[in-house]
């Protein structure tokens, strides 16, 4: 397959995006038109300084910028302009259903009500689901470096909007806030009609994807690369077929890869475990489910049937109905 036709397959094909935060989508362009609209200042004077500026060694250094950047975020008309902007442009580039994170406390630390943030976010949805045909579930990520009694406030405040929320997520600092510090509110979540899930070995060691398991009891596994350092672990993760949604561009931007040419992909198609490809943070980490599928492709050397297993796994991985799932991949092969 030439690079051009690689490229026509992957921007032809419908897809699934499992692990991207809203936040991390926030694009500097509508980062100073908010921010400029609730007369707030950032530090950067242009959205050339801002993009200089996404430069990063590791996890931490990158949250503390994404923080920051969610800080001009005040109103409902905010969220709902982020989520929209977001949605058209992965309309764009043919994806067709999303599960998507946002981090409530991220926004109710700073006193913007738990209601102002769901809303805007939903509402576009909403929109996105009746003007552009993508379907969607809505993620709620509780901030591992903050407490658990912080964890059960959020659980609480969604409680009257649980209709509205699919999931519980759990992301931020990985290292030194294992899974087991969040064990209870996880039960609590599920008991409370939750899906879940949770990032884990990212950064932190093989041990937090056990924990996830284990002790939080989710349904699918943010990130997961490290389970490769644990030859159990990966025959449990493929006998269960449980879910992995990996990120390769925020990977290599994160330096928990050097290069996108060594990226275990395909190793871990071999293994049989069931792997997805997403974006995490697009806007800090440049690209989208496109980018991120045309990069990793290219490095790689994907064939065609890989990139389309790739495509139907994420069907299979997401919270869609059994008959949803089938119908997508129906359409999948319907292309060929
Ligand atoms: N929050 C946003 N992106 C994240 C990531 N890649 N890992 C952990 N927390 C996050
Ligand atoms: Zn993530």
């Amino acid at each position: 397959m030439s690079e051009t036709e690689l490229k026509y397959l992957i921007e032809q094909l419908p897809k699934a995006e499992l692990h991207l935060h809203l936040e991390g989508s926030f694009e500097p362009e509508l980062m100073f038109e908010i921010a400029k609209r609730n007369q707030l200042k950032i530090k950067f004077e242009s959205v050339e300084e801002v993009k200089e500026a996404y430069k990063f060694n590791n996890l931490q250094e990158f949250l503390d910028i994404y923080y920051e950047g969610a800080g001009v975020l005040l109103k409902e008309q905010d969220f709902f302009d982020l989520t929209w902007a977001y949605l058209t442009k992965v309309h764009s580039q043919n994806v067709v259903h999303v599960e998507v994170f946002f981090d409530p406390q991220t926004h109710t630390e700073r006193g913007v009500p738990f209601e102002t943030v769901l809303l805007g976010i939903y509402k576009a949805l909403e929109k996105g689901q009746h003007d552009l045909n993508i379907s969607f579930c809505l993620i709620m990520s509780y901030l591992r470096h903050l407490s658990e009694e912080s964890a059960f406030k959020t659980l609480e405040q969604s409680l009257a909007f649980k209709d509205l929320i699919d999931g519980i997520g759990l992301d931020s600092s990985e290292v030194g806030n294992p899974p087991e510090k969040f064990e209870k509110v996880f039960k609590a979540s599920a008991e409370a009609g939750y899906k879940l899930c949770a990032h884990a070995g990212e950064e932190g060691p093989a041990s937090y994807i056990w924990g996830a398991l284990d002790l939080l009891k989710v349904d699918r596994i943010d990130h997961g690369n490290r389970c490769l350092e644990d030859e159990a672990l990966v025959e449990r993760l493929a006998e269960e077929q449980m879910p992995l949604t990996l990120c390769p561009l925020s990977n290599l931007e994160l330096k928990v890869i050097d290069r996108l040419e060594d990226y275990p992909l395909r190793e871990m198609m071999k293994k049989g475990l069931l792997v997805t490809l997403n974006s995490d943070d697009p806007s800090y980490f440049g690209g989208y489910m496109n980018e991120n599928f045309i990069q990793t492709a290219l490095a790689i050397k994907l064939s065609r049937d890989e990139i389309i297993t790739l495509a139907k796994n994420a069907f299979d991985a997401s919270w869609l109905t059994e008959e949803e799932k089938l119908k997508r991949k129906e359409e999948i092969d319907e292309m060929r």
